[in-house]
């Protein structure tokens, strides 16, 4: 039977009692007014299971840590044991640090079909992560439906080759990739992960990374260039949309459409990687950034829109810098911090040769739980929202290839998105992951990467990865 002391991520206080509770058909669930946001109070003594909880999301995660005090067996699609389960007796009290713990997926460089995003939710929920990132759009592919362009997906939703890792060379695999959600398949996806206390924050990306869009319509592009094509390379792309009336135009018709279908209060406009960028560009970001605004949303926008003028209120995502962060936060924005340099998810988890496509900066398990969210120079006088891990894909050709890149290091992340980082000691944190969460992953199917090292069938021999 799991301990108080096996829980992931770390509730802010537990009492173990003496005893145990046979597992009860039902959980006595009641409101707990003095409980903050998200948070739930787990009271097991020998007659049952009460669970007080503040809302929705604390009854949920109420649930989810006593799924963990069942046993990694909870974890598995459906039950395989006849007896009565038994769980300790004690208390939790519980709430989250951040109101903001966020992963986000990369559906565009490489499609993820929509059994595989419900299922990543899953992932995501057991770890008391709250926001799903999105990313539909970018040079490389264009995956939601918008009825008014069709083209969009007919056209945007296709290439018809991929760079295999990343090389400056022009090898390309030959094989045409792409896919798309139809309203109906996010109206699914937003209402399973709503079942699960996740908020699905969807991003079209504009001025740059829009080349899918640009083939499909070229008269969104710019003048010379053509004729394009969806982007078989990695990288960033110098193709950006143009600032025409008509362009700005067009992408408000989108994002209506987004807005239909996403109940989310922040709506991601991306902004990142705009190279040459002109005010004109800042107009663009600046304009849509209002459109939202208009509408009761609050864009969010990758740390370059700074750059542009008279924002409307955003969440800023810090990617760049953690000084972006606290920039963002002095002219009154609300800011996630996702520095690039710590939890890019996707970047190589060890030095090992047999790492499969090894790219972007060194960051392992104990990285990622080493990161803290509010840097030690961070304005006294303000606050962040919270964090997000980037689960990028143009190395991630397969849903194998995501749950190598993502855990276990996303379940330490949770810890650093929920926990308090008071005594947070990766000495403690190692065993407990190695000994009782990855049970638990396991009885998900989930296949991480093994602590020491991948398995043979997850390395990728031969292909060029790109370290920094
Ligand atoms: C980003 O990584 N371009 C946000």
């Amino acid at each position: 039977m799991p301990g108080f002391d096996t829980l992931l991520p770390r509730p802010v206080s537990v009492e173990p009692l003496p005893g145990h509770c046979p597992l009860p058909s039902e959980v006595d669930v009641r409101t707990g007014a003095d409980l903050p946001a998200e948070g739930y109070r787990l009271e097991i003594d020998p007659s049952g299971v009460t669970l007080h909880a503040a809302d929705a999301a604390g009854e949920f995660y109420g649930r989810q840590t006593l799924r963990q005090l069942i046993g990694p067996d909870a974890f598995r699609a459906a039950s395989i044991h006849s007896g009565q389960a038994v769980i300790p007796c004690g208390m939790v009290t519980d709430h989250p640090r951040f109101s903001w713990r966020g992963c986000l997926l990369d559906v565009a460089r490489h499609f993820r079909t929509k059994a595989e995003v419900l299922r990543f939710i899953d992932l995501i929920a057991a770890h008391k992560l709250n926001v799903l990132n999105l990313h539909l759009t970018d040079d490389q592919g264009w995956r939601i439906e918008i009825p008014e362009f069709p083209k969009l997906t007919e056209v945007g939703g296709w290439r018809k080759s991929s760079m295999v890792g990343r090389h400056d060379g022009p090898e390309r695999d030959g094989r045409p990739h792409g896919g798309f959600y139809t309203a109906g398949d996010l109206r699914e996806i937003v209402a399973y992960a709503a079942e699960r206390a996740v908020t699905v924050v969807p991003e079209i990306d504009i001025p740059g990374h829009a080349r899918a869009a640009i083939t499909a319509y070229p008269e969104l592009g710019p003048e010379t260039g053509g004729p394009w094509e969806v982007w078989t390379s990695w990288g960033i792309s110098t193709s950006l949309l143009n600032t025409e009336k008509s362009t700005v135009d067009f992408f408000r018709t989108v994002f209506d459409h987004v807005l239909d279908i996403f109940p989310s209060q922040a709506i991601a406009l991306g902004g990142d990687e705009v190279p040459g960028a002109t005010e004109e560009h800042h107009r663009f970001v600046r304009e849509i950034a209002q459109h939202l605004t208009e509408r009761g949303r609050r864009p969010f926008g990758w740390d370059e829109v700074l750059e542009a003028a008279d924002l409307p209120k955003m969440v800023i995502g810090s990617w760049q810098s953690e000084a972006a962060g606290a920039r963002a936060a002095a002219a009154g924005h609300d800011v996630v911090m996702c520095p690039e340099e710590r939890v890019y998810l996707d970047h190589r988890q060890s030095d090992h040769p047999d790492e499969p496509i090894p790219v972007g900066y060194l960051r392992t398990l104990e990285d990622i739980y080493g990161y803290e969210p509010v840097p030690a120079d961070f304005p006294a006088d303000r606050t962040i929202l919270g964090t997000q891990a980037q689960v990028w894909a143009e190395h991630l050709d397969n849903v194998r290839r995501v749950d190598y890149a993502a855990f276990p290091r996303l379940s330490a992340f949770a810890e650093v998105a929920w926990s308090r980082p008071e005594g947070r000691d990766y000495a403690e944190f190692l065993p407990r992951l190695r000994d009782h969460h990855l049970p638990r992953l396991d009885s998900l199917g989930v296949e991480y990467r093994p602590l020491d090292g991948p398995h043979p069938w997850q390395t990728r021999p031969g292909v060029p990865g790109r370290p920094r």
